[in-house]
C-alpha cells in the first residue's frame, strides 16, 4: 500500500484550485476572487532570503511583459510573513533590477502550503519546496511542476508550457515532444483529416493516422484570458 499522507493535502490534475485567505505583500486576498477568471500561476519558494529564491523571483520580475502578454496572473508563496516578504523584494528588485510587480502570499501557519501539498517533510523539514501549479480561467489545475529546494526552476519551459496549454485549451491539439510556439501540432483523434482546415485553420498532414501535424494558429491574448 503506497504511502499517503492526508495532512500535508493533496491536488490533482483538473481539481478546482483550492481556496484560502491569506495576507500577501498587495493585501489580505481570497484566492477565488483574485484569479477573476484568468488564467494563473501559483509558485511557492523555501523561505525569503535565500540565494535560488532571489534569482527566480528576479526572474519572474524581468518577465512581466511575458506573463502580460499571456493574460496569465502571477502569485507567489513562502513561509515567511509579510514584512520579512517587503524587506526581501526591495533585494530582489535591486538585483534583478525590476520591480516586483506580483503578490507574494505570507503563508507562516502553513495553511495554503499544506492544502496545495508543497510541504515535502523528506526535502526540506517544514518549509515549502519549489511547487509551480498553473490554474485556467475555470479555477481548474492544468499543470504541476515539483523541483527541490536546490534546482531553480527553468522559466523558459514555465513559459512554454503556459503557450501549450493555452494552444490545448483553445483548439482540438496537443503538443508533440520539445515543442515551442510557432511549430506544428497534432491534431485530436476527434477531428476527421479533411476538417482540420475548418477547425484548427490549416490542413493535416498524416505521418501516420493516429498522428496528424497541423500549423500553429497561435492564440491571440483576448483568447487566452
Ligand atoms: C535557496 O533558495 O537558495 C534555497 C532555499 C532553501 C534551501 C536551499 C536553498
Amino acid at each position: 500500500m503506497a504511502e499517503v499522507d492526508d495532512e500535508l493535502g493533496v491536488v490533482r490534475l483538473g481539481d478546482e484550485a483550492p481556496d484560502f485567505e491569506a495576507e500577501t505583500t498587495h493585501g489580505r486576498i481570497r484566492f477565488h476572487e483574485w484569479l477573476g477568471g484568468s488564467w494563473a500561476i501559483l509558485f511557492s519558494h523555501p523561505r525569503d532570503f535565500t540565494p535560488v529564491c532571489t534569482t527566480e523571483l528576479g526572474e519572474v520580475a524581468r518577465l512581466r511583459p511575458e506573463f502580460e502578454r499571456r493574460g496569465v496572473r502571477v502569485i507567489g508563496l513562502s513561509v515567511d510573513d509579510v514584512d520579512s516578504h517587503r524587506r526581501w523584494e526591495a533585494d530582489i528588485a535591486d538585483v534583478a533590477g525590476a520591480p516586483m510587480w506580483f503578490p507574494m502570499i505570507a503563508d507562516p501557519d502553513r495553511h495554503v502550503s499544506t492544502l496545495y501539498g508543497m510541504i515535502h517533510p523528506k526535502e526540506l523539514d517544514s518549509a515549502t519546496v519549489r511547487s509551480v501549479f498553473v490554474i485556467d480561467p475555470d479555477r481548474r489545475v492544468r499543470l504541476m511542476i515539483t523541483y527541490p529546494a536546490s534546482v531553480g526552476r527553468s522559466f523558459p519551459e514555465i513559459l512554454r508550457v503556459l503557450d501549450a496549454l493555452q494552444r490545448t485549451a483553445r483548439y482540438p491539439v496537443s503538443t508533440p515532444a520539445n515543442w515551442s510556439p510557432g511549430e506544428r501540432l497534432i491534431l485530436a483523434p476527434s477531428v476527421p483529416t479533411d476538417q482540420a482546415r475548418a477547425v484548427v485553420g490549416s490542413d493535416a498532414t498524416e505521418l501516420r493516422p493516429y498522428l496528424r501535424l497541423v500549423d500553429d494558429p497561435g492564440v491571440a491574448t483576448s483568447e487566452a484570458q
